[in-house]
């Protein structure tokens, strides 16, 4: 799993026992405001000592099969001698706002809707191929290959040049419903579709591990390699999401609401992503809260410096006290809503303007109540998504809560509440590094199907269920917290160009 932090490497038994996890950072680098930029090299070498850290004291050549995940979006280029054009930029960089108001304008929201089920978003790949037509001619000419993080790893181990359904559809250059490369966008964008790799299905075998790469990291020659998936895609893998009904909830920096579709799905509006699944022919949807974790990180390192130290001194996590602490307070905060949008708003209000508010304060307010209140308010946008999927008929039963924010009790149990549904973690807290074993293990035979592997190894541990009386409670003030946006929206376009 090729994170933006680390990639994370995991060791599975052909019956889902997990023997290994190895984790190894890399840098990332902010060259401008706004760029996020990494070394595909630092991912590769990393990705090596990982692999033989991995595998050390086990016989190497029992290694049945790999896959890769990870960060999704993001564009790497290679010349015609496979060197690394400039490094890659990533699914959070923000270069790209005069590409994306192009595509959704020029081209029109509609078009690429219909052709990619999609709309353009700043960290999408196609605006950041159009970045690098427009603002590095000379570094575009010598482009040969087109290429998603994870896919360069597997390039370097297989040979193979090729990427998977799920992560493709993070490009805006995939036709999302054919599950082939668009060739109405690649014309439009003047991208020559000989640039792009050959898609695959995410558990098809796509490559063996040359001879190379097996002398380098003590694997087998000729060890399969699977197409694998975008990180979010694995997350569903390795929390069992592989049927309808189906769904997880991400509490990361970000949040993301992700929801299993046996057919192909697409809000006309683009408030959600519209994706390939990892299982073959599925599809998923995927909202996205940009200030979810981070919102809780930002109201720790600001206002719970007492809280850091008695945590320190009680040798207990932060998070832990500070849930402790919200849990003291009732539904809806003592009428206080909190907005979320600390980095502007995807879902649903694609609206990079937008800002966080506290509504409602009032002298009687403590520290607490603004906690609590910031723990609803990400909900609130959580159930955001889960509304855009109801307006698109795409109906959830069964939900996983994962991501830091998954590991708290109390944020569960507002999910659970606000969804209306059981909220429930599953046993292994690896998700997406799971989920690409599992794509590999089928790969390799070892499961006959991407949903027989989850059937047999992703089990459930703790679940949440909704409470009767707190339902409706929380229904009052997720009303409430849906009509403050639209009350503010002009007025956070003002304060935007200020
Ligand atoms: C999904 C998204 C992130 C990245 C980084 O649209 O932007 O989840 O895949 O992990």
């Amino acid at each position: 799993d090729l994170g933006t932090s680390a990639v994370k490497l995991l060791l599975m038994e052909g019956s889902g026992k997990i023997c290994n996890i190895v984790s190894k950072e890399y840098p990332l680098f902010f060259p401008h405001p706004g760029w996020s930029e990494q070394n595909p090299e630092d991912w590769f070498t990393q990705s090596i000592e990982g692999i033989k850290e991995l595998t050390e004291g086990i016989d190497r050549k029992e290694v049945a099969g790999i896959g890769f995940g990870g960060q999704m979006h993001g564009l790497v280029t290679l010349d015609k001698d496979d060197n690394v054009i400039r490094p890659a930029i990533l699914w959070n960089d923000g270069r790209t706002g005069e590409e994306t108001e192009y595509l959704n304008t020029v081209i029109g929201k509609e078009k690429l809707s219909q052709y990619t089920a999609n709309i353009a978003f700043a960290g999408f790949t196609a605006p950041k191929i159009l970045w690098m037509q427009k603002h590095e001619p000379e570094n575009f000419k010598k482009v040969v290959k087109i290429m998603l993080p994870k896919d360069y790893l597997a390039y370097r181990l297989s040979g193979s040049f090729c990427t998977d359904v799920s992560d493709a559809s993070g490009m805006l250059l995939l036709d999302v419903k054919n599950r082939c490369w668009s060739k109405e966008v690649c014309d439009t964008l003047d991208i020559d579709m000989s640039m792009l790799g050959k898609v695959y299905e995410s558990c098809e075998v796509t490559g063996k591990v040359t001879k190379k790469m097996a002398e380098l990291t003590g694997l087998k020659e000729g060890t399969i390699v699977v197409g694998g998936a975008g990180d979010n895609a694995a997350a569903a893998i390795g929390t069992g999401v592989a049927e309808d009904g189906k769904a997880f909830t991400t509490i990361g920096t970000s949040g993301v609401v992700f929801a299993h579709t046996s057919s192909i799905s697409i809000d006309p509006k683009g408030r959600v992503h519209t994706c390939c699944a990892a299982v073959p022919n599925a599809w998923h949807v995927m909202g996205v809260t940009q200030g979810a974790g981070l919102s809780l990180k930002w109201f720790r390192d600001n206002f719970c410096n007492a809280e850091k130290e008695t945590a320190k001194c009680m040798g207990v996590d932060e998070y832990y006290l500070m849930d402790k602490e919200a849990e003291k307070v009732p539904v809806g905060a003592n009428r206080l809503l909190y907005l979320p949008y600390l980095m502007g708003e995807r879902t649903p209000h694609l609206d990079p303007d937008a800002r966080g508010v506290f509504f409602g304060l009032s002298a009687m307010h403590t520290k607490r109540d603004m906690l609590r209140a910031v723990m609803e308010g990400v909900s609130y946008s959580l159930r955001d998504c889960v509304e855009v999927f109801r307006e698109m008929d795409i109906n959830v039963s069964d939900m996983m809560a994962c991501g830091g924010g998954g590991s708290s009790p109390l944020w569960r149990s507002m999910l659970a509440d606000l969804y209306n549904c059981p909220v429930k973690t599953a046993s292994s807290k690896e998700g997406p590094a799971l989920g690409v074993a599992l794509l590999a293990a089928t790969g390799a035979g070892i499961y006959s199907s991407v949903p027989e592997a989850c059937k047999a190894v992703v089990k459930t541990d703790k679940v949440q269920q909704p409470e009767a009386e707190r339902v409706p409670e929380y229904e009052k003030y997720y009303k409430l917290y849906t009509e403050i946006y639209p009350a503010l929206k002009a007025e956070f376009a003002k304060l935007a160009k200020m």
